[in-house]
């Protein structure tokens, strides 16, 4: 058996070969950061619980017809992946105002949007993730004009079942990032993570701004018990069964 070599490092995730050239396996750390990791540090328990969420979360989707890179899960902070190419795109999905959408529009924290709001961001860590216009990212060639409908598509499709699903966890999905990657058919499959890392999660049961936050928004801005948060995130998600 050929051992597993290091094929990436990021700063949550290691991805490593495996004997198959067409599996990765993920292993989730508990590192946290945040603005462009700037700020750093760890919750404890993270990886295992991003893990559980996301394996989760990508067999309900994959139930509900989403196209994932998502195997197995074969311990509590590994899952097994489609190696796939990511394409280097943030995708962020937006229904209520929050993060750099109030600060860069100046739109209220908390204002629902008329319609989800999809933008793509460019996975650059040198340039700080800038937010891409569509003409730019054809321009950069990083997706061609049918893929950038397809994701689009995918994104909005995404979201109203991860909408639906959050609200049976009585969890408002605010915002949140997707990756997807390109499959040796050149099919574009759901990549990365779902998780309390990659989402805003406000409780519905709380209105304060800050008691309400189950996301790593609590780790940004030091609100404190981000390991709590999340687990109740994990509790709440695996207590509603896949459907298809
Ligand atoms: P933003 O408001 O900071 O642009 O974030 C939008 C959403 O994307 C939010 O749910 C957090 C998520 N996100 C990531 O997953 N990774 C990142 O690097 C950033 C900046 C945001």
């Amino acid at each position: 058996m050929s051992a597993a070599q290091k094929l990436y490092e990021g700063k949550a995730k290691i991805l490593y070969t495996t004997e198959d050239p067409q599996i990765l396996l993920t292993h989730f750390k508990d590192d946290a950061t945040a603005f462009n990791a700037q700020k750093r540090g760890s919750i404890v328990g993270k990886g295992e619980i991003n893990c559980a969420i996301s394996s989760h979360l990508f067999q309900m989707l994959e139930a509900q017809g989403i196209p994932t890179h998502y195997l197995d899960r074969p311990s509590p902070n590994e899952m097994r992946v489609k190696n796939v190419k990511i394409v280097p795109l943030e995708v962020v999905v937006r229904n209520i105002a929050a993060g750099s959408l109030c600060q860069q529009t100046g739109l209220p924290l908390g204002k629902v949007l008329p319609q989800p709001l999809v933008e793509f961001y460019y996975k650059n860590d040198a340039l700080g993730d800038p937010l891409l216009t569509r003409d730019r990212l054809l321009l950069m060639e990083l997706a061609t004009p049918a893929q950038v409908d397809q994701l689009q598509t995918m994104a909005q499709q995404i979201n109203r079942i991860l909408t639906d699903f959050f609200a049976q966890c009585g969890i408002t999905l605010v915002d949140f990032k997707l990756e997807f990657g390109l499959d040796a058919q050149q099919t574009l499959l759901l990549a990365d993570e779902i998780s309390p890392d990659t989402c805003r999660l406000w409780n519905q049961a709380d209105s304060d701004p800050d008691r309400r936050v189950m996301d790593k928004d609590r780790f940004r801005r030091d609100l404190g018990d981000v390991e709590g948060a999340y687990r109740q995130v994990l509790e709440r998600v695996l207590a509603q069964p896949i459907q298809s």
